[in-house]
């Protein structure tokens, strides 16, 4: 089914027509229709047209409502000069209740495909091998799923790219204590969580045994380093034993995901190590295109407002003296063949806030070798830091970085504590408390990630993030959950929309809210800004509580059509909860 233009969409065209009738000077002027508290929208573009047709703003606004046609009873219920030259705009009841009509009846709940759509390479969930997941994963994993699919969802073809850190001179030592120590990554096979966890604690067994090695012995130490010379021009038995690591770390790294209810396919994990064949090449190019210069023996790129302390130009390092690639040299490969071969129009970072600076240089070094320009564009949606109850950034007691799975079992347990409460009410099963509580547990860390802003700091909380009340995904979930409910009480009473019917400002409240989801969601792509929906969505449940605060929906006193046109408003409400939460990765238990 096509798209279904939004109640906002139908006023905002019928006062452009207006406008375009009455102001033959103003063009195809834009009426700049917003959301209002005073009436159901508020007009404003008349105030900067009259400044340009030189007129009076109220004589013109007063024009524009004369040019409305007589008929506009079937959308408008009234339109009406206020102020210096607003309009206030009331829709009628029916084009509420009919456009939301319309709406339901699509799969997509009407909301449109992006009209240029193109491809987006998103790099987000990029762990790093052979060491534990810690917060900062955790929120690229959960913005940057959240953005997938909500620009699946608009018609983005979308490449998932996982950036693991799977390459670099740690693996030299890693490797070398590998081949004198053969054992040491053996383990019983265990299955699903269980694996992950033996996965990474053998390998963090290791990696404390050949870091204590290391700086002891120097010859282990140089013997070390040799390693990442093999490793480095492709020694097949390096070769196999650094893929032991990898594959270990996936081990471990899945058992998280699948913790996090979230799905890695294999053939998206394109580590560092993935473009090592291209990192030569990348400097070959922007040497000879003069991007990159020779300055004491490395291969670099300037800037004229990148500056060091000192006032001296810090330099994106390409390639070091010693011949070595570094973090940029992948990346600009990364770029080349997320443009060249994947066909990018668009790549998306889901990256700290703290490599702000490195992005910045590796994009500018994109844009003056060719790679990226005006069709082809990088962002990096950057994200802020996770900080502990005391403001700081998160650590332990003992001032160590908290383990992300620690986090998400702690958060599993406290969700099931609250489920649990409740479940002998609703009458829930042992296995569905457990199923919930997951699903609760994970919700709320993710809906906590995701309803700040990404790029401020947050407070990891999790008694606030498992409350009832407030901006929380339980909340959220609750809301669903009691739709369900009711639209199980109501039988065999099905939702039908019901246009003749009067709505109460409750209902109106609810219709117009439920009417913006559309565009909500098209901001959202376009602006890689997910808190907004999830603000959305938290707005839809607090007017779905005032809904059944003033409305009684299965009511013996209600005439039929009213139960069924109410029936309609709730289970649209929750099929667009349902929606909205499933693009932020967070589920939405039947009952709860
Ligand atoms: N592995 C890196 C880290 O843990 C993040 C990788 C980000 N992506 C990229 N293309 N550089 O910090």
């Amino acid at each position: 089914m096509a798209s279904v233009p939004s109640l906002a969409s139908n006023v905002q065209q019928r006062l452009a027509d207006a406008l375009t009738a009455a102001l033959p000077g103003a063009g195809s002027a834009d009426p700049l229709l917003r959301r209002s508290d005073r009436a159901d929208f508020q007009a404003n573009g008349i105030l900067a047209l009259a400044k340009q047709l030189k007129g009076n703003p109220r004589d013109l606004a007063m024009k524009v409502v004369a040019a409305l046609p007589t008929d506009g009873g079937d959308l408008l219920r009234e339109v009406e000069v206020s102020g210096p030259g607003f309009l206030n705009v009331t829709v009628s009841d029916a084009a509420i209740v009919r456009t939301l009509a319309a709406r339901a009846a699509d799969d997509r709940l009407g909301v449109p495909y992006a009209s240029a759509a193109g491809t987006t390479v998103v790099d987000y969930a990029q762990p790093n091998v052979a060491k534990e997941m810690h917060v900062g994963h955790l929120r690229s994993a959960v913005i940057g799923a959240a953005m997938v699919e909500i620009l699946e969802f608009t018609g983005e073809q979308v490449v998932r790219r996982h950036h693991i850190g799977d390459w670099g001179t740690q693996f030299g030592m890693l490797i070398q204590y590998l081949l004198e120590h053969p054992h040491e990554l053996d383990h019983e096979h265990a299955e699903g969580e269980q694996a992950g966890e033996e996965a990474m604690s053998s390998l963090n067994r290791l990696y404390k045994a050949s870091r204590k090695l290391f700086d002891a012995d120097e010859e282990f130490k140089a013997r070390s380093r040799d390693r990442v010379v093999a490793l480095q021009s492709g020694d097949p038995e390096t070769l196999a034993l650094w893929q032991r690591f990898v594959d270990e770390s996936k081990i471990y790294f899945y058992s998280v995901f699948d913790k996090l209810d979230m799905e890695i396919e294999d053939p998206d994990i394109v580590g560092e190590s993935g473009y090592n064949d291209m990192l030569a090449e990348t400097c070959r190019i922007l040497e000879e295109s003069g991007v990159a210069v020779r300055s004491e023996g490395a291969l670099c790129v300037f800037f004229d407002d990148v500056k060091g302390p000192d006032g001296n130009p810090t330099p994106l390092i390409v390639q070091k003296a010693n011949g070595g690639f570094g973090y940029a040299a992948t990346d600009l490969s990364a770029i080349r063949d997320r443009v060249q071969k994947l066909g990018a129009s668009t790549l998306l970072y889901v990256v700290d806030a703290r490599q702000a600076l490195h992005f910045k240089m590796v994009f500018e070094t994109a844009r003056r070798a060719g790679w990226l320009n005006d069709e082809v564009t990088a962002v990096q949606l950057a994200f802020g830091t996770v900080l502990g109850a005391d403001g700081k950034p998160f650590k332990t007691r003992e001032g160590e970085t908290v383990r992300l799975v620690d986090l998400l079992d702690e958060a599993v347990e406290r969700a099931t504590a609250v489920v649990r409460e409740k479940a002998e009410k609703v009458g829930l099963s042992e296995q569905e408390i457990v199923e919930n509580g997951r699903y609760v547990g994970i919700g709320a860390i993710k809906y906590a990630d995701l309803s700040t802003s990404a790029v401020r700091d947050y407070k990891f909380d999790l008694d606030q993030m498992v409350s009832l009340n407030g901006d929380t995904s339980v909340y959220l979930q609750y809301a669903y959950a009691r739709i369900r409910s009711i639209l199980r009480k109501a039988g065999d009473v099905r939702p039908v929309a019901h246009p003749e019917l009067e709505l109460h400002p409750a209902e109106r409240a609810l219709g117009l809210h439920l009417d913006q989801f559309g565009e909500v969601i098209a901001e959202v792509a376009a602006e890689y800004e997910p808190h907004k929906l999830a603000a959305y969505l938290y707005q839809l449940a607090s007017h779905l509580t005032t809904f059944y605060d003033k409305c009684q929906v299965l009511s013996a006193e209600n005439p039929a059509e009213l139960v069924e046109n109410r029936l309609f408003l709730v289970d649209l409400t929750g099929r667009t909860l349902h929606q909205g939460m499933a693009l932020l990765g967070i589920r939405t238990p039947e009952r709860l």
